[in-house]
């Protein structure tokens, strides 16, 4: 993407933050994963969304100190014998170009200059990204910085940068609206060939492996999350990632996947019969899910909240559930559609941000009702992502095959 973008960001956070203080943000470094071998490294996404800058160890600072401004990123000094195992890291060309930061210096220069800032008695205080899942997990990197920090530095105040990022990163700019479109494009046409592919008797990750082999052969580095490929009662099972059971002739079969172009994601659910043919239970039950799908969709525009399209989900929800004949008062939807009907997308497929709130321009948001009977081996799920625009929306994953007939005729090749 043009460094435009990440020079916008920064500014707008550097807007956002008091006067003298600086920011500290770090990408993050791959985790172990057995002796011999770490996880692939995945940058830390607020790193990234103010860099471009997507390697390991790089550390950002950007400073506001009686209202001007500086921005300095930090780089692994290169190692000529580890490049010799691990290949070229980031020259401070490089890092200039990617980020549009003209100061960049060596990660062993960092601690001195901190150090200097520190002491000078001109930091009040001091952003980190202190992001935490819950009160078991591990200190991350920067909680430990904090840590220390506070040890040290007495005088300087810790403040979170993780909610001023989380609300900027909400709304996409047309740059990221791209990146999202071409992983959506690529996920639509791995769901053709998904539907193309399938036939009784495979097993749920041989025909994963259609997708996975297509939007590698596209450039896709990565899945914006583990596919979920269920068949039968599995799709009734939220997270259900095994996927190692048998397509059974007369059984539908949930795929929920995406591709990440970029580190931006795609989130996409289609279910579609595995012989090709819905039965006319399995047709009663899709089309009740897409009535709803469509119905939340239709009333996405700026100002209405995701908690009045979530109320209304669960609304509509119940009353096709009493159609169905699986319940008697709507208030039961519960025992049939469990999770809420979306969330935002974009650099995280579940993406940060505040949730309930007034949808805005420019956001992105998932429409993702189902409808899950156990009993009946029917799990569907139908899920859209949606761009919030001035007037209204505009389904991104419109190209998708969706409707009953489409989806017959598209896997019949009529
Ligand atoms: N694939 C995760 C979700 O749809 O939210
Ligand atoms: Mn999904
Ligand atoms: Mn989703």
């Amino acid at each position: 993407m043009n460094n435009k973008v990440y020079i916008s960001n920064r500014n707008k956070l550097l807007k956002k933050i008091s006067d003298n203080s600086i920011v500290i943000l770090f990408a993050g470094e791959a985790k172990q994963k057995t002796a011999d071998e770490k996880y692939a490294f995945t940058p830390n996404r607020n790193f990234y969304y103010m860099t471009g800058v997507h390697e390991e160890h790089h550390i950002l600072v950007l400073e506001k100190i009686n209202k001007k401004v500086n921005e300095v990123l930090y780089i692994l000094r290169p190692d000529p014998v580890m490049e010799k195992w691990n290949g070229k890291t980031l020259r401070k060309d490089e890092a200039k170009n990617i980020t549009g930061i003209n100061e960049i210096k060596f990660l062993d220069e960092l601690f001195n200059d901190l150090n200097n800032k520190f002491i000078s008695g001109k930091i009040k205080n001091v952003y980190l990204d202190l992001e935490r899942r819950s009160y078991e997990d591990d200190l991350t990197e920067t909680q430990k910085f904090a840590k220390n920090l506070r040890d040290k530095y007495a005088n300087v105040q810790i403040e979170n940068a993780y909610n001023l990022i989380a609300e900027l990163r909400k709304i996409k700019c047309a740059e990221e609206i791209e990146e999202i479109k071409k992983a959506i494009d690529i996920t639509t046409k791995g769901v053709e060939l998904l539907m193309k592919k399938c036939k009784c008797n495979m097993k749920e990750y041989e025909l994963e492996a259609y997708f996975d082999f297509y939007i590698k052969q596209q450039g896709v580095k990565d899945f914006a999350f583990k596919t979920i490929a269920a068949s039968g009662k599995n799709s009734t099972v939220l997270h259900y990632v095994s996927n190692d059971s048998l397509l059974r002739d007369g059984d539908l079969i949930l795929f929920d996947l995406g591709a990440q172009i970029n580190y931006y994601n795609a989130d996409i659910s289609r279910t579609f019969p595995v012989n090709g043919k819905f039965t006319e239970r399995q047709k009663e039950v899709y089309e009740s899910v897409l009535k709803v799908n469509e119905t939340i969709i239709s009333m996405i525009r700026p100002g209405i909240t995701f908690l009045e399209l979530n109320n209304k989900a669960n609304e509509l929800i119940g009353e096709e559930c009493i159609k169905l004949g699986l319940i008697n008062n709507k208030n039961d939807f519960k025992k049939y559609y469990y999770h809420s009907i979306g969330h935002s997308l974009g650099l995280d497929t579940h993406d940060v941000g505040e949730r309930w709130g007034e949808l805005k321009e420019g956001m992105v948001l998932t429409v993702e009702p189902g409808i899950y009977i156990e009993e009946e081996n029917i799990g569907i799920r139908i899920e859209d992502d949606v761009l919030i625009t001035k007037d209204g929306n505009e389904v991104l994953t419109k190209n998708c095959i969706k409707s009953i007939k489409d989806i017959e005729n598209f896997m019949n090749n009529i």
